[in-house]
Formats: C-alpha cells, sequence, structure tokens
C-alpha cells in the first residue's frame, strides 16, 4: 500500500487537478501534528478565484475519510491529511517484518553498473586517516548502490607507479634492512624513503641514480621489478589487515602500475584527435576555453604521468565494464585534476565520460592532538582503530564488568564509531576528530545508534517468541506512530543518499530513529506488569521492525550490530 500515492489519487478526485500535478504539490508536513501530507491549496486560488484558506476549508468539508485515511484538516491554505494510524503502523510494521533485511531495497538500478573507487592509497607510504575517509564514503556507497538495486564493482586505484619508485629503490639498496621491514613494512619504507630525501640534499647524484632505477622499472627489468613487486605486496598485506578490521573488500586492485602501458594509445588517440599541443615541451591538452589549466599529457623528458594513468584507467573502465557511473572518491584536494582529465575525456569525445563523477570530500582535523602515532606527524589508519577499540573496552569494562563478549562488542562498537564519524555530516564538511564525541555513548555517535538496537533485540530475548499481530489499534499513540511512520522513510533515505552521494543521508536517518525508539521506550512500557497482551504484542512487533531497520541501515553505512551493550 502506498499511501503517498493514494492520497493524491483522493486530492485529484476531490479538487479536480490531474493526478500529476497534485503528486507535485504534495508535502510532508513539518510536524507530527499537522497531519501526514499536506496538500497547498494556493496554486489553485487563481482559477478558483478563492482566498487559499477558502478553498482548504471547503476541500476539508467535502472530503470524507475511508479505511487509509481518517479526516482532512483545513490549516490555513492547506490541506493536511491524517492515516488512519492503526492501519498505517500494520502495513508497514508487516511489511518490515515480512522482508526482514530485505526491506527498504528497490529495483531503481535496475542492473546498470557502478563503479565506485574508493580507499586508493600508495605503496609504501602510510595508509593514513584521509584515507579512511575515502574508504568509509566509497565502502558506503558501493552498498548503498547495491541496495538500490544497482550492479557495483569496488575498485582500489593502487597508487603504485610513478618516480618515487626509484627513489624508494635506490634507498632500499643503500639503507635496506630486511629484518626491519619484516616488522613494520610501511614504517620501514617510510624511513628509508625519507632518508632518501635527505641524503640526497647533499648529493644530488642520488635522484640520477634513482631515475635510472625507475627507467630500469619501466622497462621490466629483473630486479627492479622484483623489489618493486615486493613492496607492493608487503605494502597490500598491511592494507588488509586494515580492510579487514573494517569488513572493506575490493573487486579489482589495479593500480596506476596496471595502466602504465595503456598510455600509448591515449596519447595517440588524443594526438590524433589534434588535442595535444607543445606547451615547455611538454605536450598538454588546452583546457583555456574551460578557464582551467592545460592537462599535461607528457612531459618535456617523455616520462607520462597521474593525469595519463587515470585517462587510460577510464578508458579501460569504459571498454571493461560499460558502466553507468564511474565514481572516484577522492579528497577535495583533487578537484582540479579531475575537472582536467573529465573534460579531456569529453573533448575527445567520448560521451561516456558524462558519466564520471568525482565524488569529493573535506579533511580531518585534530584539534586535541591526543592521538598517538608511531611515525611522527602522520596518523595511521591502523593505529586510531586500535585505539578506539581499547578506549570502547575501557568504557564497556567501567560500565558493564560483568559482559561476557566484552572484546568482540569493543571491537564492533570502536570501529562503528571511527566509521559513523566519517558519515555524519555531508562529506565536504570537513572533520573534527574527537575521541569524546565519537565515543560519547549518549550523543549522535554509532555507539548509541549501536546501544539502541541492542536495547531492542533485548527487549524482545526477554519476551520470547513474540507473535505476529494484525491489531495495532492499541499502539497508536504520538510517540509510537512517530516511529512507525519513520520506518517508512528509509526507502527515502536510502535512495538520497544515493542521488547526492551522500551516505550521510542514511546515517541521519537511523540515528533520528534510534532517539525515536529511546523515546518510544521510555514512553510505551513493554513487558511491565499489567500490559494487556494485544498491547504487548503489538509493541513487541514494532520493536522487531525497528531492530531490523536499524541493522539494515547500519549495514548500508558499513556498521556492524552487536546484539547486548
Ligand atoms: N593514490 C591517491 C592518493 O592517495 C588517490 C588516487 C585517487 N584516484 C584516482 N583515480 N586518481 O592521493
Amino acid at each position: 500500500m502506498n499511501y503517498k500515492e493514494y492520497t493524491a489519487n483522493r486530492i485529484s478526485e476531490l479538487c479536480g487537478l490531474p493526478l500529476e500535478e497534485v503528486s507535485k504539490l504534495i508535502e510532508t508536513p513539518p510536524e507530527q501534528k499537522l497531519g501526514d501530507l499536506a496538500f497547498p491549496c494556493f496554486s489553485l486560488a487563481k482559477a478558483m478565484r478563492k482566498a487559499p484558506q477558502i478553498i482548504a476549508k471547503e476541500l476539508s468539508e467535502k472530503f470524507s475519510g475511508d479505511r487509509y485515511i481518517e479526516n482532512a484538516e483545513a490549516v490555513g491554505g492547506y490541506l493536511n491529511f491524517f492515516y488512519n494510524r492503526a492501519e498505517f503502523t500494520k502495513d508497514i510494521v508487516n511489511e518490515v517484518l515480512e522482508k526482514g533485511e530485505d526491506y527498504g531495497k528497490s529495483s531503481m538500478g535496475g542492473g546498470k553498473t557502478v563503479l565506485v573507487e574508493y580507499s586508493s592509497p600508495n605503496i609504501a607510504k602510510p595508509f593514513h586517516i584521509g584515507h579512511l575517509f575515502t574508504t568509509a564514503l566509497g565502502h558506503s556507497l558501493a552498498r548503498i548502490y547495491e541496495f538500490l538495486g544497482y550492479d557495483v564493482k569496488r575498485l582500489n586505484h593502487l597508487g603504485d607507479w610513478g618516480t618515487q619508485f626509484g627513489k624508494l629503490i635506490c634507498a632500499y639498496k643503500l639503507w635496506g634492512d630486511d629484518e626491519a621491514i619484516e616488522k613494520d613494512a610501511i614504517g620501514e619504507l617510510l624511513k628509508i624513503y625519507v632518508k632518501f630525501h635527505e641524503e640526497a640534499e647533499k648529493n644530488p647524484e642520488l635522484e640520477d641514480t634513482a631515475r635510472e632505477h625507475f627507467k630500469r622499472l619501466e622497462d621490466g627489468e629483473e630486479e627492479e621489478v622484483r623489489l618493486w613487486q615486493k613492496f607492493r605486496d608487503l605494502s597490500l598485506k598491511e592494507f588488509k589487515r586494515v580492510y579487514d578490521m573494517l569488513g572493506v573488500d575490493f573487486d579489482s586492485y589495479n593500480g596506476e602500475s596496471f595502466y602504465s602501458d595503456k598510455m600509448p594509445e591515449v596519447v595517440e588517440i588524443l594526438r590524433d584527435k589534434g588535442l595535444l599541443t607543445e606547451s615547455d615541451g611538454a605536450k598538454v591538452v588546452d583546457l583555456a576555453e574551460l578557464n582551467i589549466p592545460p592537462c599535461i599529457i607528457l612531459k618535456s623528458d617523455g616520462a607520462t604521468i597521474y593525469a595519463t594513468r587515470d585517462i587510460a584507467a577510464a578508458l579501460y573502465r569504459h571498454r571493461t565494464y560499460d558502466f553507468y557511473k564511474n565514481i572516484y572518491v577522492v579528497g577535495t584536494a583533487q578537484a582540479l585534476h579531475f575537472q582536467q582529465i573529465f573534460s579531456v575525456m569529453k573533448k575527445a569525445g567520448w560521451d561516456w565520460a558524462e558519466g564520471c563523477e568525482h565524488v569529493n570530500f573535506g579533511l580531518v582535523k585534530f584539534p586535541d592532538k591526543k592521538l598517538s602515532t608511531r611515525h611522527g606527524d602522520v596518523v595511521f589508519l591502523e593505529d586510531v582503530l586500535n585505539e578506539s577499540v581499547s578506549k570502547t573496552l575501557d568504557i564497556i569494562t567501567k560500565n558493564t564488568p560483568q559482559m561476557e563478549n566484552k572484546e568482540e562488542v569493543s571491537k564492533k562498537v570502536g570501529i562503528g564509531a571511527v566509521l559513523y564519524t566519517f558519515l555524519k555530516n555531508s562529506r565536504e564538511k570537513d572533520i573534527v576528530f574527537s575521541w569524546d564525541t565519537m565515543l560519547d555513548f549518549d550523543g549522535e555517535s554509532a555507539p548509541y545508534v549501536q546501544y539502541s538496537y541492542a536495547r531492542g533485540r533485548s527487549i524482545l530475548r526477554r519476551a520470547g517468541d513474540t507473535e505476529k499481530t494484525a491489531d495495532f489499534s492499541s499502539v497508536t499513540s504520538d510517540e509510537e506512530y512517530a516511529l512507525v511512520t519513520m520506518l517508512s522513510g528509509f526507502y527515502d533515505a536510502a535512495a538520497l543518499a544515493a542521488e547526492k552521494n551522500e551516505p550521510f543521508y542514511v546515517n541521519r536517518y537511523v540515528t533520528n530513529l534510534a532517539r525515536q525508539f529511546n523515546k518510544f521506550y521510555v514512553s510505551c512500557p513493554i513487558l511491565k506488569d499489567g500490559i494487556p497482551e494485544e498491547v504487548k504484542n503489538a509493541r513487541l512487533n514494532i520493536v522487531e521492525a525497528v531492530c531490523t531497520v536499524i541493522k539494515s541501515a547500519l549495514f548500508l553505512l558499513g556498521i556492524e550490530t552487536v546484539e547486548n551493550m
């Protein structure tokens, strides 16, 4: 039963306006006490030569309630419709209970392919907190698109190519310590890489040696390739440790190196189309008409660059996946880069480039500097996750010393807390990292939502088997009804999140749902003595439906639930 459609039909009959127009006009009132749907009468005023207030009043008098809509009230120029609460509750709660984790899913994606490129850390460089932002966003977006019926491919565009690998190979040959690398690969590789730069200031020939090594790597010389492969494998092993903690996975780890042999074709195409011009010896695509700097395709020394690899990657993705959308979850700092490569692709006449989109995000700031770091200023992601888990364990040990599976719960809650933080606000906003906010069990946090879920599950466990009921006529108080109407909002939250590439719509939705659930919990006793059986049953049904939706919504954010907390 689609109440919105149904109401629109009734309004159309009532006032004679075509259904389509009515559907466009109806609104959701700002407050529950103003009803479930509102029809503004202002646009009728001219044709009917009457004040909107009068029209609303007359329509309300003409309207007669039915099984689904109890009544219509005129307030100002609006006609407010009130659903039959018991009927509506029955519909929604039963739909949730029947569909279970499928509730909220839709087929709007129609199986179209959406590529979500995210995380994409750099080999032999720290997997740092900025990468957590893209990882959290991308992981969530991928799940949201899947939920809406798209065929999603998760891509990790590893930064595994470039002249820096010549430097790293050079550094390794001079100072590489396999034992230390065995223990802490990225930490150690970073150390010798930093040392390379320090030494190269005193001894510039090192740069030449590094260039030679990179040249040899590009030419496929055995030793360089072996070392590069070793760095890549070791780094990937560390990245995967973090991905396991987060429950993140990828369909492809084709990084920049994968595209290095696919660049000549790009250069050729651009040259054939007459798009390449000469600038200080480099080959560029001029983008002056768009008021942005030219996109460099080939450097003066013939070396190719980041942008060219990205263009080759997009072409490859088009050919391999024939995507509907190709989303890049990358920080705002690279906005110009994406603007440039998308423009070049469009100039090349590739109409599929319209499906490419840069989903940008802000910075992460640390006001309290209380993070423990192993490596100077860089905040390693793994350290943040571990610290969050251990802080959560402290809190739980203090609050609930008797809990049996504290470690397991702390992992899910501690990691959930971090992910939530990145999905809490519109992604373009900077994030101020604060343990207090993140782990505030009563605030706007993952632990708060996870706790609400656990609370619901504990009620259901205590109640034993719940009987499905069809009688919701005794559970129509404002607190109960507000909760039920929120359940029906899950569809819109997921769809909006995909439309704007903003998981925070789902985050805000589930947080509000948890908040309303806690209000309901306080004002609507369930297992107390003296509660009539039918009330108890109906409320238990509502609780079960709420738990189902909280779990699904948290899943879309990449956050796990716990059964007790
Ligand atoms: N590796 C890059 C970084 O860490 C991000 C890669 C973004 N993706 C792309 N297709 N350029 O900054």
